[in-house]
């Protein structure tokens, strides 16, 4: 139907007879029985002058044929690509008639996400969702070719499977032919790339959609899609060369530059320095290890497991009473007891609430520990040593954290998570990652231990840190059945419970099972932060909003009476509120 683009044609085209086919992007009446039209493609817009009487409003379909000229005199319009030309002459055809679109196109900033979601397929005409949905497809191929020329081979693995052990909840399916039965969805394709090794793929990837009953979030959605790859005879520092690639091929089919490299950080590292295992290393404010220069101090609140600090660089001028205030609360909130702050004064002096408390040596040791400078304010916790760096990082990042998309991109790989995050109410780990992450080499023999004693296990696991966004994760593999049964014990997971669960891979790796190691990464998150979205919504087609629901086509729906019975399902009455 057309001959060219909208957005391409350009004064090269001057004197070509051309067909266009697009919406209306806008109108204007030009004058002797002539209107203007914007028609708009995917590739931008191109004006076309037509006669008045063509009823051609906002959002119509239409073809138009007509020669390209160039704009009279005066009146190009440099902002806009396609701003020499005009075409002129034009024969129209409307194509589709349009009701008024439900939101102005170009103000959707005003308009309530739910009513975007629900006429999303207008939404997806605007020039910044065709500019991210080009870039993600941009990105996944890139990293399909990438990974391609890493001898990764694409394998599709099942969205019904049986619970898979990503810790968020299912998304079940209830099975018509086996009333009572449920599949899940998949958390993502864990155990069947696992699979994939010991079936002899070698290096195995999927962009892989992933589902997870959980909370939503700027960087959270139920769906959503990993770069998901495992390799065999393959170890840690191997998988993070094959994901470093295929992620900076991403950044560089789409930034047209290569990024700096990655850092490399110990997880005991990332704690320390910025309290967290999502390091943002776009700004410092890095925590500053106290503990040893209050030992044996006087001060009550000192006499802790843990002391740290960070220098509010500037703080003492521009951080009046009411701001500290307002950060002590938020610490408290966060789970600490309290904020203790000093301010240094023109000779490096402290003055704060607490300095009667300490002696003058800790008083002179504090500002050099901190790097202290006149007119810093120096921002102390001191508590459990967990607390003190769960509290300080999220003080950090209040303090000092740009917008996700500022300050270039910062790739963080943290290595050496615990084996295991903490210790439930039973007194049972709780797996950092999975269970069938490998410890240590230098930890296994740690793993007999019991209670707090299994937190010292180390793991041979990594995450991706882009920004202070968790891009991804993955871990060396137990492919050893002793090793394995050793984690399943320390974890509480007994025999039988480990056969109901797992049975099938533990069978798999009785047949020969190659050490592998692998890892995902979130493709949304990535694309988020490359398109400059600080939501990952802006980057899905098709997503959901912060309750779970899709505007669109209305789900979750109730489905009927007929459909249960098939099922098996009876649906109890919503509990009563409150
Ligand atoms: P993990 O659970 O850490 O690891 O997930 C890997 C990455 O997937 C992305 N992600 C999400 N993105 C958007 N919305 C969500 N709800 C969501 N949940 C996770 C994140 C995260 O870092 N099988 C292991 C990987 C492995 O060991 O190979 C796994 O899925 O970017």
């Amino acid at each position: 139907m057309r001959t060219d683009y909208c957005g391409e044609l350009r004064a090269d085209d001057i004197g070509r007879e051309v067909s266009v086919c697009g919406w209306v992007d806008r109108r204007r009446e030009h004058g002797e029985h002539l209107a203007f039209i914007d028609l708009r493609d995917r590739t931008g817009v191109v004006q076309c002058v037509v006669d008045e009487r063509h009823d051609l409003r906002s959002e119509y379909v239409a073809r138009v044929t007509g020669t390209v000229r160039a704009r009279p005199d005066g009146t190009a319009n440099p902002t806009l690509a396609t701003g020499e030309v005009e075409v002129g002459d034009c024969q129209v055809e409307v194509l589709s008639a349009a009701e008024p679109p439900p939101f102005p196109l170009h103000s959707r900033t005003e308009v309530d996400e739910n009513v975007r979601l629900r006429y999303r397929y207008v939404d997806l005409r605007g020039e910044r969702l065709q500019r991210n949905l080009s870039l993600r497809a941009a990105v996944n191929s890139a990293i399909r070719r990438s990974m391609e020329a890493q001898r990764f081979t694409e394998v599709e693995t099942p969205m019904l499977v049986a619970s898979t052990p990503e810790g968020a909840r299912d998304f079940v399916v209830p099975s018509r032919l086996h009333p009572g039965r449920f599949y899940a969805l998949p958390q993502s394709p864990q155990i069947f790339k696992q699979l994939c090794m010991v079936g002899g793929i070698d290096r195995y990837y999927q962009i892989a959609r992933c589902l997870r009953d959980e909370d939503l979030r700027a960087d959270r959605q139920f769906e959503f899609m990993q770069l998901d790859a495992e390799a065999s005879f393959a170890g840690q520092h191997d998988v993070m060369a094959f994901i470093t690639e295929a992620v900076f091929a991403a950044v560089e089919a789409t930034t047209g530059n290569r990024p700096a490299d990655p850092i490399t950080m110990s997880w005991t590292d990332a704690m320390e320095r910025y309290g967290t295992d999502k390091p943002d290393v776009r700004f410092g404010l890095e925590l500053v290890e106290l503990t040893g220069l209050f030992e044996g101090t006087e001060a009550k609140v000192f006499q802790v497991e843990c002391v740290k600090g960070i220098n509010c660089k500037g703080g003492g001028g521009s951080l009046g009473r009411n701001a500290v205030d307002e950060l002590t609360r938020k610490c408290r909130q966060w789970g600490a007891k309290g904020l203790a702050w000093f301010r240094v004064g023109g000779n490096g002096a402290l003055d704060g609430a607490l300095t009667k408390f300490m002696s003058d040596a800790e008083q002179a040791a504090l500002g050099p520990a901190m790097g202290a400078e006149p007119g810093d304010l120096l921002l102390l916790v001191a508590d459990r040593r967990q607390t003190v760096r769960d509290v300080l990082g999220l003080l950090r990042l209040e303090l000092g954290r740009p917008p996700v998309t500022e300050g270039g991109l910062h790739f963080v790989w943290v290595t050496d998570f615990p084996l295991f995050e903490s210790i439930d109410d039973q007194g049972r780990p709780i797996s950092a990652h999975h269970p069938f992450t490998m410890p240590h080499p230098e930890d296994v023999g740690l793993l007999d231990g019991a209670g707090e004693e299994l937190l010292a296990v180390r793991s041979q696991a990594y995450d991706m840190v882009l920004n202070g966004w968790e891009l991804g994760s993955g871990s060396v593999r137990i492919h050893r059945p002793d090793i394995q049964r050793a984690v399943f014990r320390a974890l509480g997971i007994g025999d039988d419970e480990a056969e109901e669960r797992f049975g099938f891979l533990l069978d798999a790796f009785r047949y020969g099972a190659p050490p592998h190691a692998g890892f995902a990464f979130g493709i949304d998150r990535l694309v988020a932060i490359l398109a400059g979205e600080e939501n990952i919504r802006e980057v899905i087609a098709f997503p959901k909003t912060q309750s779970g629901a899709d505007p669109l086509s209305n789900s979750p729906t109730p489905i009927s009476d007929r459909h249960l019975d098939e099922l098996g399902l009876h649906v109890l009455p919503p509990p009563a509120a409150g």
